[in-house]
């Protein structure tokens, strides 16, 4: 049997694309019909089937939510086209990241995946992560969850060779970030807030047209799994802890093997090893264009697709037609 690496060198990071692609164009037909059900269940199935294209024996470890809340693609569902014969890859996946910005037909909503050789993705629970992540380049330890909103801005700044009003942040825009956003208004800082879609708001740190150079705020611990194992590619940083409203989520986090549950997460913590990260666009976003529906049954898809053990990045675009 091929050893899982080999196999994510040679065949798994292409094919990925094809993936998301199919999730994407499943849930672009439900683009701003205010449906968010729909949109989602669309895009579950199309990666559900695309999936069974793959050589892998694949098993989902971040999913739509556990085997009794979801009818597929649920958490420990074995997936790929060769269970029990191909090389076993741990799956993380949200086949519509911004279900809600689908339903309004808003910007920054993604078909995204992470694979990664056997037990190298954290189990996350779905429960909120509190996220604070900054691109490549600057020295380790140049963020630092365990302290203020304001003094990591202050760190970057001096990271950066500016001053802390220079600083964009990017946030979730949610009543639970208010004292955060005052805080860095204090500070004079730009704030990009977001409706929704907070792995485009971290990878957006890594890309510097997007002017945004720090994601901060609480967030879907999945979303921070996914964002981690682009940011393992493409470089950053990344810190996460896990944060729980009630014993139910405690007892979720145990359940998946989660002892420390005060543990602060770094980026290989969440996402280590050799992986892959793979999306595509269901809306335009500061990552990709989302897909575009043209005259005669054709329309475009655009992609990336990266690696970390090699740090290749891989933008594909793509033509499809209906046949319609
Ligand atoms: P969905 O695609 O599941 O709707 O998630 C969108 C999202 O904005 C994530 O990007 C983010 O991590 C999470 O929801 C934030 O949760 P909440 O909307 O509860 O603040």
């Amino acid at each position: 049997m091929p050893k899982a690496s080999d196999v994510l060198d040679r065949v798994l990071v292409l094919e990925m694309v094809r993936v998301t692609e199919a999730a994407a164009i499943a849930a672009s037909y439900l683009i701003g019909r205010g449906d968010e059900k729909a949109a989602d269940a669309a895009a579950v199935e199309a990666m559900r089937k695309a999936f069974d294209e793959l050589y892998m024996d694949g098993t989902v470890v971040i999913g739509e939510g556990e085997r009794d809340e979801a009818p597929m693609l649920y958490i420990g569902e074995k997936v790929g086209g060769a269970i029990g014969k191909g090389p076993k890859i741990d799956i993380a996946l949200d086949p519509l990241e911004g279900t809600t910005i689908t339903a309004k037909a808003g910007p920054n909503a993604l078909a995204v995946l992470a694979a990664a050789e056997e037990g190298c993705l954290l189990n996350a629970p779905d429960v909120y992560m509190q996220k604070i992540a900054i691109g490549p380049g600057y020295p380790e330890g140049t963020i630092d969850l365990t302290k203020s909103a304001s003094d990591n801005v202050r760190s970057l700044a001096a990271a950066k060779g500016v001053e802390p009003h220079q600083i964009i942040a990017c946030v979730l825009d949610r009543p639970r970030h208010a004292e955060m956003i005052a805080e860095l208004r204090e500070l004079g800082c730009g704030i990009v807030l977001i409706p929704d879609g907070d792995v485009a708001g971290v990878i957006a740190t890594t890309d510097p047209e997007t002017t945004i150079d720090i994601y901060m705020g609480s967030g879907g611990a999945p979303e921070g799994v996914l964002a981690c194992a682009a940011l393992r590619c493409v470089g950053g940083q990344f810190q996460g802890k896990l944060l729980f409203r009630n014993d139910d989520e405690r007892a979720r986090a145990r359940k998946w093997g989660i002892e420390d549950l005060d543990r602060i997460y770094n980026l290989s913590d969440l996402a280590k090893g050799d992986c892959i990260f793979a999306a595509t666009g269901v809306t335009d976003g500061s990552l990709l264009d989302g897909v575009k529906h043209l005259k005669g049954g054709k329309f475009t898809t655009e992609s990336v697709v990266m690696r970390a053990s090699s740090g290749t990045v891989r933008w594909v675009r793509g033509e499809h037609h209906t046949g319609d």
